[in-house]
């Protein structure tokens, strides 16, 4: 899609974007534009709710926030997930908090035991002949109140107009380039979550460019610099779709990034880089199958060739059922409004970003380190979130991208600083992001 539409034309709401190279400061701070986005964005969009391995028995359910809203997601059947406001019809008390499981299929509201089946339908009232009204017991208004729900890739979306297009309608052309990723095969190995204090969007932004690695992450460029570091091996070549996702193709180039490395050292360092300061995208899999060729005379060049050799090798052996290589996306990848995906080698890093509460300057930031696993390694535990953790207990490479959204909120504020400068190379996918916000908020 072009990035620059007829854009000053159709800004009927404070702050819009009216060049896309510049992104105005106060879309991150403003309590107004946040109040927009609760009504005109959060209310009418599809968003991941939660995994689908969050809830493996009938009964299980988890609850999703976002801004003032609780939506319960619950398993019904084996093949059928529900999303529920999380309110009894009675008072409204939340039914459920966290996760957990609705015992013998039937939601009891603490307060005064109204209950329903999985389905939504209630099931039973207190003394409802002696104190209620026939009109007050109608069925259908007793009803628990649906949320649209579906899933994709292994993750439940939810969306809260009951009028939006189907998922598969919203998540067309983003789908497609990343389904070769098998996301819907991997597991969680962790998930843990930050609450950061800055916008959801800016915190968001640190994951959807690359362009930062040179001067942010040392370890991940090798302490090259200027010419000597080609970021474009990266992430460059976007693909926006109209919905706002989008993702980056493989490089086009088959040069090491940086000047003077030959292809086994960078790969090499680059893989250790990430499983010290991240503990996803490499893990201890990808270590291993690693050591084994350093003790291989592998010429240079081929090494990153060997590696993925190995890997299939050993993946047969282990029976993880990894997908084909993926030839027409690198994984890199965002769905709007605020999930993000970084490739590993039948792993994955998401990263989900929402206000937390009404606070335009505080967000609930979650990682999830996803991987295929083996034959071996039985059925998956029920994954915990982990945290709130501190910025600085973070491994090295996400302290180094928290550290830098937390001054980026700071400066915003500046009373001289109007806009963002954007790179329509190196940050388009936030230029689409910002974009298809506007498309929301100006109810297209
Ligand atoms: S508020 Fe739920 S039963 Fe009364
Ligand atoms: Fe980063």
């Amino acid at each position: 899609m072009s990035l620059t539409p007829d854009l000053a034309a159709r800004a009927s709401h404070p702050h819009a974007i009216t060049d896309p190279k510049r992104v105005p400061a106060q879309r991150y701070y403003s309590a107004d534009f946040a109040q927009l986005e609760k009504e005109k964005l959060w209310q009418h969009v599809w968003q991941v709710a939660c995994r689908l391995e969050d809830l493996p028995e009938t009964g299980d359910y988890i609850e999703y926030e976002i801004n003032d809203q609780s939506i319960l997601v619950v398993r019904e059947s084996d093949s059928r997930i529900k999303a529920y406001h999380n309110a009894c019809r009675h008072r409204a008390t939340a039914l459920g908090n966290g996760a957990g499981t609705f015992h013998g299929r039937q939601i009891v509201c603490p307060y005064h035991g109204w209950r329903w089946d999985l389905n939504g339908e209630n099931t039973y009232v207190y003394a409802a002949q002696r104190g209620f009204t026939p009109a007050c017991l109608d069925k259908d208004n007793l009803r628990l109140r649906e949320v649209q729900v579906d899933s994709w890739g292994g993750m439940v979306f939810v969306n809260m107009d009951a009028e939006a297009p189907p998922l598969e309608q919203y998540l067309e052309g983003i789908a497609k380039v990343l389904d070769p990723i098998a996301f819907e095969r991997m597991r969680v190995r962790w998930w843990r979550h930050v609450i950061l204090p800055c916008n959801w969007k800016m915190a968001q932004e640190a994951f959807l460019e690359a362009y930062h690695v040179m001067q942010a992450h040392p370890s991940l460029a090798m302490g090259a610099a200027d010419d000597d570091y080609n970021v474009d091996s990266l992430a460059s070549n976007f693909e926006c779709f109209e919905g706002g996702h989008a993702h980056s193709r493989p490089p086009t180039s088959s040069e090491v990034p940086v000047k003077g490395m030959s292809w086994a050292d960078y790969f090499i360092q680059f893989n250790n880089a990430l499983y010290f300061g991240t503990d996803a995208f490499t893990t201890e899999r990808e270590m291993f199958i690693q050591q084994g060729l350093l003790e291989k005379d592998i010429p240079d060049d081929e090494f990153p060739a060997k590696f993925f050799e190995a890997l299939y090798t050993y993946a047969q052996g282990a029976g993880i059922p990894l997908p084909p290589p993926a030839t027409e996306t690198t994984g890199y990848g965002h769905i709007f409004p605020n999930l993000t995906f970084l490739p590993g080698y039948g792993n994955n890093i998401i990263y989900r970003s929402r206000p937390n509460g009404d606070d335009p300057e505080s967000c609930i930031f979650e990682v999830w380190a996803v991987q295929i696993p083996g034959a071996d390694a039985g059925e998956p535990e029920r994954p915990v979130l982990e945290g709130p953790i501190p910025v600085e207990e973070w491994p090295q490479i996400f302290r180094e991208d928290f550290q830098n959204v937390i001054g980026q909120q700071k400066g915003v504020h500046g009373s001289g600083i109007d806009d963002l400068i954007m790179s329509e190379h190196y940050e388009a996918m936030i230029i689409n992001n910002h974009l298809t916000i506007d498309r929301y908020l100006s109810g297209d």
